[in-house]
């Protein structure tokens, strides 16, 4: 062991294989939506296989929903198997654990009240689009609720149980998320300015647009 395992050894136990799924499974699931939801915005294929785009953004729903259970799952076997810090075992983290677990629930599950599910789940790629920009809570305080409520939950587990291994795994959930804020949010703009334009097109009667929503989506 050299100096440097030997002080940082104790936190994270890199030798588990759980701790590794875990961060797999975190790194694929937006993966996973964002492939296969451009892909549908290219082709329809899931459109046609279910017969309609509703359908198929419920069945896309579905999947997202539980490779979300999965990762959660695995998450919090990778932590079973990973040493606790003192510093981390006190009243005080623990609480907080329990505020972010509140704190992240609430912004995801007040999102997904003001979205619905097809404006959770990648609706949009689907051409099912929301009237209106949302800009009630929670996307007064963050415009990607969804990626920061999951992530504060994240978090608060990690705090909950007391080990370090899960505020290294949070740090993988945050750099994914935040790619894929990058990598979805000019999409989905693009999606809405290109109805504005056909709707402008249309002539005068049109009915105003009002542009993308933001962020959204988690699981
Ligand atoms: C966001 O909206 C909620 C409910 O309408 C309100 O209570 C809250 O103060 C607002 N937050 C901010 C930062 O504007």
């Amino acid at each position: 062991m050299s100096p440097l395992t030997e002080q940082y050894g104790h936190l994270v136990d890199f030798n588990k294989r759980s701790l590794l799924i875990s961060a797999c499974a975190i790194a694929f699931n937006p993966t996973f939506w964002n492939i296969v939801a451009r892909r549908e915005y290219r082709t329809k294929f899931i459109t046609k296989a279910f017969g309609s785009a509703q359908a198929g953004c419920y069945a896309l729903a579905i999947t997202i929903f539980s490779l979300g259970l999965l990762r959660d799952f695995l998450y919090e076997r990778a932590l079973r198997d990973q040493p606790s810090h003192p510093l981390l075992e006190g009243e005080v983290p623990t609480y907080a654990g329990y505020a972010l677990v509140a704190l992240g629930n609430l912004f995801v599950i007040s999102s997904t009240w003001q979205l619905g599910i097809t404006g959770t789940f990648l609706g949009d790629y689907f051409g099912i689009l929301m009237d209106d920009i949302v800009t009630g809570f929670p996307f007064n305080v963050t415009n990607a609720p969804m990626y920061y409520g999951s992530t504060m939950s994240f978090l608060g587990s990690a705090l909950i149980y007391g080990k370090p291994a899960g505020i290294l795994l949070t740090g993988v959930v945050l750099a994914v998320y935040l790619v894929a804020i990058q990598f979805e949010n000019p999409f989905t703009a693009e999606i809405y300015a290109k109805r504005e334009r056909e709707r402008s097109k249309g002539g005068s009667k049109a009915k105003k647009a009002k542009g993308s929503k933001g962020g959204k989506k988690e699981l």
